[in-house]
């Protein structure tokens, strides 16, 4: 099977620094591997970041993207995922996608003979764990030792975040409410990567305790809109406030991957505020998209 980026875990260590020095090389450095080729990007949900970020690194790498939105694909409706993968791998160096059930992305990386990149699914978004790492290596330095603080639902986002921080050595803390947590065993699958430290905490207060950075993401994801009511309930108490803020450290930063909901999981002062990092993360979507491309077409850095 070709090597696809469907989640951070499937890196190794050193394969995640890889993708993260390409990252950081000049585009001129990669010696353009995708020159005359194309990149099918395929959305089933909406997009900024993924779609904007993934266009401009296939173009950088000389490549042409080809854009489509998934009711035009009909994966399982129009024709098998699996069918898809097959014809898509004539026309195109890389297939990436944006999907409601992660079961698709893999049957995609199973059955097609080009990389398969996971723009986002239900469990997980590896290209934005990425840029999280990008970002915390660019402002903190080396990351063993430092701490990532989790606050909200534990989610796709969550999940590649904490892989990607586990295998750099992080210590990683979850504040979430029950019913919205990690489930243990996942835990400490993810601390088995590398991660020097992970726990898992109700109170918002005690997850940030000491953190270098603390990180959170919208209570609602794209798909689970009809829980919408239930989710502000429990997660009420859970927003990253300039008070919150004052039990990290000093110095500690704000990180969302964006869209943001200002006054729900985070205070307007907080991501519009001197310790957020958002903009800075939301253009390294780019240059980490276009390193994780590079890797997977075997530039090496
Ligand atoms: N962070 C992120 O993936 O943003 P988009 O949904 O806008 O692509
Ligand atoms: N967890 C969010 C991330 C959006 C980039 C979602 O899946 O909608």
């Amino acid at each position: 099977m070709t090597r696809s980026l469907i989640n951070l875990r499937d890196l190794s260590r050193d394969e995640l620094l890889e993708v993260l020095a390409l990252s950081e090389l000049p585009i001129a450095d990669l010696g353009a591997p995708m020159n005359g080729l194309g990149a099918a990007l395929i959305f089933e949900k909406p997009s900024n970041r993924t779609r904007h970020s993934m266009e401009m690194a296939v173009v950088q790498l000389g490549g042409h993207p080809v854009y489509t939105r998934g009711e035009e694909i009909g994966f399982d409706t129009r024709e098998p995922v699996e069918d898809v993968a097959a014809i898509m791998s004539g026309y195109h160096a890389i297939i990436c996608a944006r999907v409601f059930k992660h079961s698709v992305v893999e049957r995609l990386a199973v059955a097609a003979s080009v990389p398969v990149v996971n723009m986002l699914s239900d469990h997980s978004h590896p290209l934005q764990g990425l840029a999280d790492v990008l970002t915390m290596r660019q402002e903190l330095g080396e990351l063993k030792g430092k701490t990532v603080a989790w606050v909200g639902d534990w989610n796709n986002v969550a999940r590649s975040l904490a892989e990607a921080s586990s295998l750099l050595g992080m210590s990683i803390r979850v504040g979430a409410p029950n019913g919205y947590q990690a489930d243990p065993r996942e835990l400490d699958d993810i601390q088995s990567l590398g991660a020097s430290d992970i726990n898992q905490f109700t109170s918002p207060e005690e997850a940030v305790a000491g953190a270098d950075v603390v990180h959170t993401d919208v209570w609602t994801s794209m798909g689970q809109e009809a829980e919408n009511a239930a989710r502000l309930k429990a997660f009420a108490g859970y927003s990253v406030t300039e008070d919150l803020m004052k039990r990290a450290k000093a110095e500690a930063l704000f990180m969302h991957c964006l869209p943001a909901h200002r006054g729900e999981e985070v205070a307007a002062e907080v991501v519009d505020g001197p310790a957020s990092r958002v903009v800075k993360q939301g253009h390294n979507r780019m240059h980490s998209a276009r390193g994780a491309l590079a890797f997977l077409l075997g530039v090496k850095p």
